[in-house]
């Protein structure tokens, strides 16, 4: 019987406005419409090798020099869950190994869930002989728990609607990364995993007394950025952004009970960027639901914010990192 292989690399992406809280989290049907830019060197590498016997499915972590580790038993859970549902939407049979490798920490705010679900989802696609459409791999990736992974399928920048049809629930690009070549360097203050998930979060986002105001709020933010982005407007973008990404925090921390992503190191890298602001340099912060801090920038403040950060002692690492172009499929397999 035919045993077929698929390996892609698929980007992490930061969310300039984002998804917190769902209409309906089993569909993955979100409160509010979100907008993210794609990264280039945040980076899940996934391959997957299905077989038409049946058997049951192997998952494995790729490490540096080739060995494959089994992984925690929640991940493995979200994984062969994610496996499952998309043997019942082909309609597929048989079994899947998986293998795959993050160039980043984590579960530390980067969205490796978003990276790694939407991975899987186009790796395992693959290797079933189907060739789908973006469209159609974001509505399959965003039902993995990891609503953020509907947008990793698109490069540049892309948005992710609140349909209240399925149908509607897929992410759209709304400007390539060749339009606006956006900088993004990311401080990590905190390696390990964050202590609520996001799911978590999205679970009491109606327990916050101000979610209802944010909501309301929202649609003039996400016009703004719209706008900014199409102009190349970073004087217009970078004071939503950081407005944005205090709201969402503002939303963990008076939920019950409450949400505490920030650490000590959030606030000085915070503090820090406003520094930078001060003597000229142009750069605004933004966080997903952890610790580490993105800071977005044009090109010509990276060199500048990046050496403020390094220079930091509450920062343990920098990543240069920035838009990019989005998934790719390669033939580097990890299996
Ligand atoms: C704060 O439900 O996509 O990053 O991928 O596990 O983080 P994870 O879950 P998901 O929530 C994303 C929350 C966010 C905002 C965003 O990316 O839009």
């Amino acid at each position: 019987m035919t045993r077929r292989v698929a390996s892609v690399a698929v980007p992490s992406n930061i969310a300039f406005i984002k998804y917190w809280g769902a209409r309906d989290l089993a569909r993955a049907i979100p409160s509010n419409r979100s907008l993210s830019m794609t990264l280039r060197e945040c980076l899940t590498y996934c391959t997957v090798e299905h077989t038409p016997e049946p058997g049951p499915d192997e998952i494995w972590l790729a490490q540096d020099g080739g060995r494959l580790l089994r992984p925690g038993p929640e991940f493995a859970a979200r994984v062969l869950a994610h496996l499952d549902r998309l043997r019942r939407r082909t309609g597929a049979t048989g079994r899947f190994r998986v293998a795959t490798r993050n160039t980043f920490p984590s579960a530390a705010g980067l969205a490796s869930s978003a990276s790694g679900f939407a991975a899987l989802t186009l790796a395992a696609t693959r290797a079933l002989g189907l060739e789908l459409s973006p469209r159609e791999l974001s509505s399959l990736a965003r039902r993995s728990g990891s609503g953020s992974a509907a947008r990793s399928l698109f490069g540049g920048y892309v948005e992710w609607p609140a349909g209240r049809r399925d149908a509607e629930c897929h992410a759209v690009p709304v400007a390539g990364h060749e339009h606006w070549r956006l900088c993004d360097v990311i401080a990590l203050v905190e390696r390990g995993p964050k202590e609520v998930s996001s799911l978590d979060g999205h679970r009491r986002v109606r327990t916050s007394p101000y979610f209802r105001t944010r909501l309301r709020r929202l649609p003039e933010r996400l016009e703004a950025v719209r706008e900014a982005i199409r102009a190349r407007d970073f004087a217009r973008l970078g004071p939503v952004l950081e407005e944005e990404a205090i709201d969402l925090h503002l939303i963990a921390m008076s939920s019950r009970p409450p949400i505490f992503y920030w650490q000590p190191g959030t606030l000085a890298v915070l503090a820090a960027v406003r520094e930078l602001r001060r003597d000229g340099i142009a750069a605004y912060s933004t966080m997903d639901a952890g610790a580490n801090v993105h800071v977005i920038c044009p090109p010509e403040s990276e060199a500048a914010v990046a050496a403020r950060l390094e220079a930091m002692p509450e920062v343990g690492a920098v990543i240069r990192d920035g838009v990019g172009p989005g998934p790719e499929v390669t033939e580097d397999h990890l299996l």
